[in-house]
């Protein structure tokens, strides 16, 4: 179990957090200021990739992404510091990616941030990946809860509502695969390039998506969950049916792939619009939010943009760089904490598996990931 948090006296004046995140393949840092609830600036906001490390592989290998967090986290934290242009002085506190994650690349983002936070005796913020996605919004978009969101990743695909920080109800969940990784299976299977998103999409553009029928597991369900592994293994057959492949049945498949998977998130997110609508007082603003890398993808954020504007919704969706993975959303979730005077002890263990709502019930027909 993590440390216990203690309830702290924050101080007056503005959060400077140092940001670091290594829970999947990027290492990453940044130094946010928050200036107010929903309210801050990124200082600086340092990325670095590890595609090409991987794409041999068609897929993130775990030790080979922390053996790459190890060697470039003290540039990248340096290049964050010198960007921002702030001392260590200046610092209010560190925080760090503490999970979920791939526990490799955990550990050395924690010991890092822990090590500087004990060498510069600042307090240190242990951040829950999902909860910085989930909090971005209020950074990019001066958004402040509550409101509906749907993170699309390689690795998660969920509805939660954003009731405020630490405090989220998971709507629905996906009982199989992650979009992300629907996309990125599809891709594989088609010989298209890791990762698989842009390069589906990209195909789709040029494809027919009525000429190959498939499924849209879920939809039309009454519990919000999602299930995109029926729809991989449909495209599967439908590719071998139709093999060898030409450069047009590829479009096409890719086409029909996209085409499901948007009716997909139109549906349940319209499931998960309606189990929120008691979180939303009368005649306040309701909002979606989206983050995530899927969140890219022209045609998924038109059926959302489409589907906020038929149910009144407001969307948010923060810039590219910010959806996916970046140290600044992890800057900013351990502002928001350091604010609320929660602050971890330096013996906060990684948590490769942290629910953002431990109390939702499992997902019928959940495997690990839900
Ligand atoms: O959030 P992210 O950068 O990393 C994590 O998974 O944490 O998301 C990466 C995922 C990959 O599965 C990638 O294929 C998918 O987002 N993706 C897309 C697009 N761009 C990235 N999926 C569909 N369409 C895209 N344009
Ligand atoms: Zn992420």
């Amino acid at each position: 179990m993590p440390s216990e948090q203690s309830e702290e006296n924050a101080p007056p004046g503005l959060e400077v957090v140092l940001g670091i995140e290594t829970s999947c393949d990027e290492t990453a840092a940044a130094v946010v200021v928050r200036e107010g609830e929903a309210n801050g600036r990124i200082l600086s906001n340092v990325v670095r990739s590890q595609l090409a490390e991987h794409r041999p592989y068609g897929g993130v290998v775990p030790e080979i992404a922390a053996r790459a967090h190890v060697e470039c986290l003290d540039a990248i934290v340096a290049a964050a510091m010198g960007e921002a242009g702030v001392g260590w002085r200046e610092l209010s506190a560190v925080a760090a990616t503490a999970g979920p994650g791939l526990n490799g690349g955990l550990v050395v983002g924690l010991v890092t941030g822990k090590a500087l936070a004990l060498a510069q005796d600042l307090p240190f913020v242990a951040v829950n990946h999902l909860e910085a996605h989930a909090l971005t919004v209020g950074l990019t978009d001066g958004v402040a809860p509550p409101y509906l969101m749907l993170l699309v990743s390689g690795g998660h695909t969920q509805t939660l509502l954003v009731e405020g920080v630490g405090r989220y109800r998971r709507i629905g969940t996906t009982i199989d695969d992650a979009i992300g990784e629907a996309f990125d299976k599809t891709a594989k299977l088609l010989g298209l390039h890791y990762p698989g998103g842009p390069e589906v999409e990209r195909r789709a553009r040029m494809g027919d998506p009525a000429r190959f029928p498939l499924p849209r597991p879920m939809v039309g369900r009454e519990a919000p969950h999602f299930s995109l592994a029926g729809l991989k293994t449909a495209v599967r057959q439908r590719a071998e049916a139709a093999a060898p492949l030409s450069a047009q049945d590829v479009s096409d498949l890719c086409a029909a792939f996209e085409a499901a998977v948007c009716d997909i998130v139109r549906d349940r997110v319209a499931r998960a619009m309606d189990l929120v609508e008691d979180a939303f007082a009368p005649g306040a603003p309701r909002r979606l939010t989206v983050a995530g890398g899927v969140a890219a993808n022209r045609s998924i954020a038109a059926a959302l943009a489409a589907l906020a504007a038929e149910r009144g919704f407001s969307l948010a969706v923060p810039p590219p760089a910010l959806c996916t993975d970046n140290g600044a959303m992890i800057a900013w979730a351990g502002a928001e904490r350091l604010a609320r005077g929660l602050v971890d002890g330096l013996d906060t263990p990684p948590r490769p598996r942290w629910p953002l709502d431990p109390d939702a019930p499992a997902a019928i027909g959940a495997g690990v990931k839900a």
